[in-house]
């Protein structure tokens, strides 16, 4: 589990996250929710060590990550898909796949093979440059890329960010048996409160660096007031 206790992050004059506490549970889908600078992004950087908070505890189990470094962080099986997806336009598929293993004590040749199991289009592009790539396959390889570390844990920033409604649909599919298959514990970032409800256990929904609800995600997905203030869907 996932534990964020009264975490607090400012940058200079500006309060990215205000006393933010939530549980995310191991082997669940938690939603993180919220408008264009809620905080989502501070949310998830501060997890994975990039940002330091100026309060506040986030515990993997017995373990707290606050203070630790980056890289000891990602070891313990913390694995990050960052906004904007990360990849390497100027390498081939294979080669940001063997930089996702790099740190990460994996068999490279079993890794890359599992992950074009789970991904066929990948495999087929293996000697491909990222730049020929289309915007879904490139979150699969940002997913693939976090995945070959076999992390415990997977944070995801907007993984549906540009993509079409049906790709996007797919994708939520995939995080989902992701879920299921891997028991991953996930903290899945989405402005697309209604792509991301479809598929979570829990949503957080982050208003200003607040929490202003936290749920079970149908629950979230059912109240109109949160979904017209905070989540920018249309209440019909
Ligand atoms: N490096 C930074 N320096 C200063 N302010 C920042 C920095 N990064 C983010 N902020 C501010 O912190 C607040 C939270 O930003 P954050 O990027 O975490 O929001 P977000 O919910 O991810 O937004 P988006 O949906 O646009 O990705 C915003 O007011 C933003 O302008
Ligand atoms: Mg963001």
């Amino acid at each position: 589990m996932i534990k964020v206790d009264d975490l607090s992050v400012n940058y200079g004059a500006v309060r990215a996250l205000r006393e933010v506490s939530f549980d995310a549970p191991t082997g669940q889908i938690t939603a993180v929710l919220g408008a264009n600078g809620a905080g989502k992004t501070t949310l998830l950087r501060t997890i994975s060590g990039l940002v330091k908070p100026r309060n506040g505890d986030v515990h993997l189990d017995e373990t707290n990550l606050i203070g630790m470094a980056t890289e000891n962080i990602a070891r313990l099986g913390v694995g990050h898909v960052p906004e904007g997806r990360g990849v390497i336009e100027e390498l081939t598929v294979e080669e940001n796949l063997r930089l996702g293993a790099l740190s990460a004590k994996v068999n490279l040749a079993e890794g890359l093979s599992e992950q074009y199991e789970r991904f066929p289009v990948l495999g087929e592009r293996r000697r491909r440059h990222c730049s020929t790539l289309s915007g879904g396959e490139r979150q699969m390889l940002a997913m693939a890329r976090a995945l070959i570390a076999r992390p415990r844990v997977l944070l995801l920033d907007e993984p549906s960010l540009g993509l079409a409604p049906q790709v996007t649909a797919q994708l939520m599919r995939t995080i989902r048996e992701l879920c299921e298959n891997e028991d991953l514990t996930v903290l899945l970032v989405e402005q697309n409160a209604k792509s991301a409800l479809r598929i979570a256990h829990r949503a957080v929904v982050l208003h200003l660096g607040s929490v202003v609800a936290n749920g079970d995600a149908q629950s979230v997905a059912a109240d109109d007031d949160l979904r017209r203030y905070y989540l920018g869907v249309v209440v019909s």
